[in-house]
């Protein structure tokens, strides 16, 4: 438990009320957040709480210039490698794509920044929660929903929904108060980058006929740059969790990492799609995901061999409703434990390994072995060794097409 000051620099009192726990990033907008909380919606007391999920940028210049924005409290979080373990691992064995190419990067950030959020305004006595995202995105949906499911007598605030802030305004808003912008060149998008995936989107995007420049990617290599030779790849899962790359075992974070590398040196895990938002808007998105790309691929061609045609068939349906309650925020809600117990079920035997080839942007499965595989070559094989009855076969028929064929006499 953290020592709380109970009193502001002039010494008067403040309540729980009054003080309140800042996800910050950095950038422009959550920096105007922390003036903004204070002169404008009356907080005496604001922590900036700054979550490290991979996006590589420097997080002590982050915590300082949270601190020079005037924030009481900065904190660093170190959530890396419970990202990938505990949102990115379990969205893999749920092989979750939202709009069927989005493997969910961003999104899975949200619900543990709102843990983080509300762990910390715990840990500092705040009644309320801060972040700055627009009333536009998903963000925001994400993080109101995990922090109010998770305590709900928390306050949300959002100053980037009250402000009409042009990008201009935010930053001269910033700068009202002393705090140096910083203004780095702008790139004309905007971007979200973790541990699992590079999101751009906005500005240039918007335009559906602009075709991305080679600037826009950083994960990626273009596939006229990517090797002239294919590399390998195996990839090994313990009950639907990967854990060994090539044989070697790695930690969750690790084996994200030299995937990401991996991946993104043959080109793979480019997506340019158009995406439906929470709030009802259709957006272009372009996303960068290596990692996932292969980690969901190995994953669904590894449940393939060990699970029965129609739990697959069912699982398919519990996937993409997975994907979708992701998506729209609700990881802490009802609808996720109970899918979780039906996955947690099927994933028992999903223990493997699966062979890829990378070769110019695309990954091609090319060896599978597990223990508990389904697929038996005795009962497949066209070989003399057969042990499959294809007598049966024609009783079996018979009855299989009873119904259709009462239905084409009565049409016909
Ligand atoms: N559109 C994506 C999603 O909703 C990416 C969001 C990225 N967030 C951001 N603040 N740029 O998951």
């Amino acid at each position: 438990m953290t020592n709380i000051p109970n009193l502001t620099e002039d010494g008067a009192a403040v309540s729980s009320a009054d003080r309140v726990v800042l996800a910050y990033s950095g950038g422009v907008d959550t920096t105007a957040c922390i003036p903004y909380l204070k002169q404008e919606l009356g907080c005496k007391f604001v922590v900036a709480m700054a979550a490290d999920l991979g996006q590589g940028d420097e997080l002590e210049p982050i915590r300082e210039k949270a601190l020079l924005a005037g924030a009481d409290v900065a904190v660093v979080v170190d959530a890396k490698e419970r990202f990938v373990r505990e949102f990115g691992f379990p969205a893999i064995q749920a092989n979750a794509l939202y709009d069927a190419h989005y493997p969910l990067s961003s999104a899975l950030g949200r619900p543990l920044i709102g843990e983080l959020l509300v762990d910390t305004a715990h840990e500092y006595g705040c009644g309320a929660v801060a972040h700055g995202c627009t009333g536009k995105g998903n963000d925001q949906v994400r993080l109101d929903l995990a922090a109010t499911l998770l305590d709900p007598n928390l306050t949300i605030l959002a100053p980037a929904r009250l402000w009409d802030f042009s990008r201009a305004e935010t930053i001269a808003y910033s700068e009202k108060f002393g705090i140096p912008s910083h203004v780095t060149k702008e790139k004309p998008w905007a971007i979200d980058l973790n541990i699992l995936g590079r999101n751009v989107e906005a500005g240039l995007i918007e335009d559906l006929q602009w075709e991305p420049t080679e600037e826009v990617w950083s994960l990626t290599t273009s596939v006229e740059e990517t090797p002239d030779r294919p590399a390998y790849v195996s990839i090994e899962f313990a009950e639907g969790m990967p854990t060994t790359i090539d044989g070697e075992t790695l930690s969750p974070l690790l084996l994200m990492t030299r995937l990401n590398a991996l991946a993104g040196t043959h080109g793979i895990g480019r997506v340019d799609m158009i995406e439906n938002r929470v709030v009802g808007l259709k957006s272009r998105e372009l996303y960068e995901v290596p990692g996932m790309h292969l980690l969901i691929q190995a994953h669904r061609e590894l449940e393939n061999l060990v699970l029965p045609a129609d739990v697959l068939a069912h699982k398919a349906t519990v996937d993409s409703t997975y994907a979708k309650l992701i998506y729209d925020g609700l990881w802490y809600g009802p609808l996720k434990r109970a899918l979780d117990a039906f996955i947690r079920d099927t994933q028992q035997f999903v223990t493997g390994e699966i062979k890829l080839k990378l070769f110019k942007g695309t990954s091609t499965i090319v060896g599978r072995t597990a223990p508990k595989a389904m697929y038996r070559p005795e009962l497949v094989t066209y070989g003399a060794e057969s042990t499959f009855n294809q007598k049966s076969a024609e009783g079996f028929i018979d009855i299989f097409g009873l119904s259709s064929r009462v239905w084409s006499q009565t049409h016909g």
